[in-house]
């Protein structure tokens, strides 16, 4: 069973004391930092870029696990590698006729590379470049804002996804973005995910510690 790690979401932090919000996470137990990149493009919403990334880089050794919602997001992969990203993933939806390439040019850079696919999208679509991905990302809201409702069809693509990694016996990570809660993550974990991005519930709680606590056990 690989480990459960937990990535919270700075995109519900406070962006104004972002250095201060990521150094607590690092007290608190996180295992990764979720970075969620925007362009108000492929989504409604606009929220940062690389040069958050190069600055969270000098403060924190926490993995940046950097989530573009950008359409081309080959234009950036080579910066954001650069300024630091320890993982890229980028969307099916973004690239669907360069997937394949856009991953290879992630991992030509050193950098870890994951293929995501949206709620509405089949896992098949991304079947054939799952082998040569380090992660899997699997949405379980449509991608644009913090604290949607977790969409529980995401539950059954995870084991779908989880299959596939199984048969290449390769060690692939499997995240789950979007509405993870205390009440719904057991069953997320139980359907294969490793990798437990958090934004709301990490950043509304009052305990932060505690909350990342029980998200990973
Ligand atoms: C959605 C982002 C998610 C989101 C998660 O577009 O990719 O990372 O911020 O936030 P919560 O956990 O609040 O759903
Ligand atoms: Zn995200």
């Amino acid at each position: 069973m690989a480990k459960i790690k937990i990535a919270p979401s700075i995109l519900s932090a406070d962006f104004s004391k972002m250095g201060e919000e990521v150094k607590s996470l690092e007290t608190c137990g996180a295992d990764v930092v979720h970075c969620d990149v925007m362009d108000g493009v492929f989504v409604n919403n606009i929220t940062f870029g690389i040069k958050m990334v190069e600055d969270l880089r000098k403060i924190t050794s926490l993995p940046l696990d950097c989530h573009l919602m950008i359409v081309h997001p080959e234009k950036y992969v080579e910066r954001f590698a650069k300024a630091g990203a320890d993982m890229i993933t980028v969307h099916w939806e973004a690239c669907q006729d360069n997937l394949k390439e856009v991953l290879e040019l992630i991992k030509s850079t050193g950098v870890k590379c994951g293929a995501v696919i949206n709620p509405d999208t089949p896992v098949e679509k991304i079947k054939d470049v799952i082998p040569m991905c380090d992660m899997v990302l699997v949405m379980s809201v449509f991608p644009g804002f913090g604290g949607q409702k977790f969409i529980p069809e995401a539950l059954d693509k995870l084991r779908q996804v989880k299959a596939i990694i199984s048969a290449c016996g390769k060690e692939i990570d499997l995240e789950i973005d979007g509405g993870v809660t205390e009440e719904n993550v057991q069953a997320i974990k139980d359907a294969g995910a490793n990798v437990i991005v958090a934004g709301s519930t990490v950043f509304k709680a009052t305990d932060r510690a505690g909350i990342i606590q029980k998200l990973k056990n």
